[in-house]
């Protein structure tokens, strides 16, 4: 037996072989808290199964699922917010760690995101819109209109304002493919929510690949022009979540340049190259050798917390970033189609906040790869647009890929998808 079958998979096992159901695209739903099946393994051992994680604010089931691949990694995923509740994957000899931080229940997320607490609102995990990152003095002009939003970060709309997609209950469809688990959300964002224009109708698509990859694909459609920045907000920490700060784990970004920003942590508008400065990470270091280096653009910001310009030589899914802990010798790689990653190394976390396993979440126990358009594009015309109009969908894919190494990888496999 693989030494990576977890007690999840193996109960997923025993589950599976007593309650088989019809293979393809099936909803779910169920009473108190039994996991049960809503699709059996495929021909290549994939399963998602669902169980009731209780109900939103607003009065909806919420459920968890459990995305299963043949090598036995699991992700659960909440359909309140879309968030990445957990990733469970293994270290080079096998044992499984969940390298996502996080809560153990549902009031843990909610509570989050409606109570004042010192580490402001984290967003674990969850999917961020209609704009991901900061839009200056909650304003901007489109097609020669205001529009003014809900200030949530001094003077900023951060992570598309109060109330935001990280809240919502989403509509979710498990789908089994051959190799590969999908869990597809939809929402409908309305017009005028959060002081945006447009009815915006968003998909997202989180698979788990056979190769250890979970694949984002966000798309929306919206029915008046208005603007767009989608991402996810998982928190990584590779030698497992409450396991203490990310320091000695190494960090690749591919990107030349970066968007310095003002106290407010909004872009100046330059586009300035990282050589010679502690954003320079385009040979792998640990996040923790610069962090307290004194620069300026990091004292602003408590840590990192900027903008990375990718590099790429075109469209498409491209190198964003790579991680790995020397320690366990697990390695992520994320690609993305998306112009820029936002790199935050949790420095707002106080240490006042139970994590999943029971453990207290400090200053950099964990960091995020925001993959994304730029921060404040609304309001700034040189940076790539995030302006989406009707009748032309936005598209989006970002991949998280796992693997362990003996030292930090650089051959760039791409993963081979669902
Ligand atoms: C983003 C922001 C950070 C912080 C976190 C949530 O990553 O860039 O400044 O607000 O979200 O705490």
């Amino acid at each position: 037996m693989h030494a990576f079958l977890n007690r999840r998979r193996l109960l997923a096992l025993v589950m599976a072989s007593a309650a088989i159901l019809a293979a393809g695209v099936a909803t779910s739903a169920s009473a108190g808290n039994s996991r049960h099946w809503t699709h059996r393994p495929g021909p290549g051992g994939a399963s998602i199964t669902s169980q009731s994680w209780g109900t939103a604010p607003d009065g909806q089931a919420v459920n968890l699922y459990t995305l299963t691949n043949a090598r036995g990694m699991t992700v659960t995923i909440t359909n309140y917010g879309g968030i990445v509740q957990s990733i469970d994957v293994p270290d080079r000899k096998g044992q499984v760690a969940n390298v996502a931080l996080g809560f153990s229940n549902l009031a843990g997320y909610v509570t989050d995101d409606t109570t004042t607490t010192a580490s402001g609102e984290t967003y674990f995990g969850g999917i961020i819109g209609r704009y991901a990152n900061r839009i200056a003095n909650g304003s901007f002009k489109l097609n020669g209109v205001t529009y003014t939003l809900p200030q949530n970060n001094g003077t900023n709309t951060l992570h598309g304002g109060p109330d935001s997609w990280n809240m919502q209950v989403w509509t979710a469809t498990p789908i089994s493919g051959r190799q590969s688990v999908s869990l597809q959300l939809t929402y409908t964002d309305p017009a005028g929510k959060n002081g945006f224009p447009g009815t915006v109708a968003a998909k997202v698509d989180y698979t788990l690949t056979q190769d250890d990859a979970l694949r984002i694909d966000y798309t929306a459609t919206t029915s008046a022009p208005t603007v767009i920045n989608l991402t996810n907000h998982t928190y990584f920490n590779l030698a497992g979540e409450g396991s203490g700060d990310v320091f000695g784990q190494d960090l690749m970004i591919n990107a030349d340049n970066y968007t310095p920003v003002n106290a407010n942590l909004i872009p100046t508008g330059v586009i300035a190259p990282v050589a010679g400065t502690p954003l320079d990470f385009r040979t792998p270091k640990p996040i923790g050798q610069d962090i307290n280096s004194g620069f300026g653009q990091l004292v602003l910001a408590h840590g990192f917390d900027h903008n990375w310009v990718l590099n790429r030589s075109g469209p498409g899914l491209s190198l964003a970033a790579r991680a790995y802990d020397p320690v366990s010798g697990r390695v992520l790689t994320t690609w993305t189609t998306e112009p820029g990653v936002q790199f935050y190394s949790g420095n707002f976390l106080v240490g006042d906040l139970i994590g999943t396993s029971g453990g207290t979440y400090r200053q950099s126990d964990g960091f995020t790869l925001e993959t994304q358009h730029y921060p404040d594009s609304p309001n700034e015309p040189s940076f790539p647009s995030t302006v989406l109009n009707p009748g032309t969908p936005f598209n989006s894919t970002t991949i998280y890929q796992f693997s362990t190494a003996n030292q930090f990888p650089t051959a760039n496999q791409f993963p081979t998808g669902p």
